[in-house]
């Protein structure tokens, strides 16, 4: 076999409105390796060395949106769920640009175990890619994200947690509890974290001074046991008392919460989500 350098190829890719910054190694095929900036097709993701030849595209390419169907709408958000077996291309190209911005040291070539659940903003010239997070049709360690992305050009404005929120909510409606794929990129884990304290916090406040196990944390949140231990631990609210694990909020940790919140951010409308668990 080849052995390819694992070093950062691409500088730049221009995808749709916005130039970015690679971070990673993607192995695009080797003509495109070495030009500056690689413009890609922000509906079918396909790649092309010029604006010129983007543009070409552009006039025969009729998408507007990702394929697959659109299982959530509301207000501008759409998520979009795609199987890897029915559109190959479509998601080989996701994988492609996503690696740009993920330090993995494989990249799933074969995309017919996974489910991608697309996010999208739609604004009068269609439905644009914002992040997305693929999903094993068959998890045996119930993992619930593979691979989890926002493109840099949206990070910091809430769609990770709007992403992980979403994979919680099918979850949910799955009956099951779940966990991203370990391990976590350092990014994946701030968001984790930052999610995970958010919504136990809220779950906790919203019960005033009703008792509630771990195992309820769970299945009211499809948060498993680990992360929800392991994320009242993080934010110091276990604490033993006469050799039992008591719940302990105090004011600091409260007014830290509503600090976090006070930036409105969007949530997943559950009723908007039109989906069963794929059988
Ligand atoms: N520095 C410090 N904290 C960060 C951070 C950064 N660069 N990026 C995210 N966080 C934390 C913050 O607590 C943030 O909440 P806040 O902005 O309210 O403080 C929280 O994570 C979630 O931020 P959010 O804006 O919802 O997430 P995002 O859209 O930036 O997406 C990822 C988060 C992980 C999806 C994104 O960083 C990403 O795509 N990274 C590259 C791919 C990757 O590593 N994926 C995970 C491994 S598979
Ligand atoms: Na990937």
């Amino acid at each position: 076999p080849h052995e390819v350098a694992r070093v950062k190829n691409l500088n730049k890719v221009s995808i749709g409105a916005h130039e970015v910054e690679a971070w990673y190694f993607s192995p695009y095929p080797i003509e495109y390796s070495h030009i500056p900036t690689l413009y890609i097709c922000e509906f079918c993701l396909g790649y092309y060395a010029s604006p010129k030849q983007l543009e070409r595209h552009r006039h025969k390419c009729t998408l507007i949106h990702p394929p697959g169907n659109e299982i959530y709408r509301h207000e501008n958000i759409s998520f979009f769920e795609i199987d890897g077996r029915k559109q190959k291309s479509w998601c080989r190209h996701l994988c492609l640009l996503s690696k740009l911005f993920l330090d993995h040291k494989t990249l799933y070539y074969d995309v017919d175990p996974f489910l991608y659940y697309v996010m999208t903003q739609k604004d009068d010239n269609g439905y644009h890619l914002v992040g997305y997070f693929s999903k094993e049709k068959e998890s045996a360690e119930a993992y619930n994200v593979a691979c989890i992305l926002t493109l840099p050009q949206f990070q910091r404005m809430g769609y990770g947690k709007l992403l992980i929120e979403f994979s919680y909510e099918l979850t949910k409606r799955e009956g099951k509890l779940g966990s991203p794929e370990k391990p976590l990129s350092d990014l994946g884990l701030l968001g984790y974290r930052a999610y995970w304290g958010e919504t136990i916090l809220e779950l906790l406040l919203s019960m005033g001074d009703d008792d509630i196990s771990i195992d309820e944390i769970a299945q009211k949140t499809a948060i498993n046991h680990a992360d929800v231990m392991y994320t009242l631990q993080s934010l110091s609210l276990l604490k033993t008392f006469k050799g039992q694990h008591i719940l302990a909020l105090d004011d600091n940790i409260i007014e830290n919460y509503e600090r976090a919140t006070s930036k409105k951010r969007r949530h997943i409308e559950p009723s908007k989500l039109v989906w069963k668990p794929p059988v």
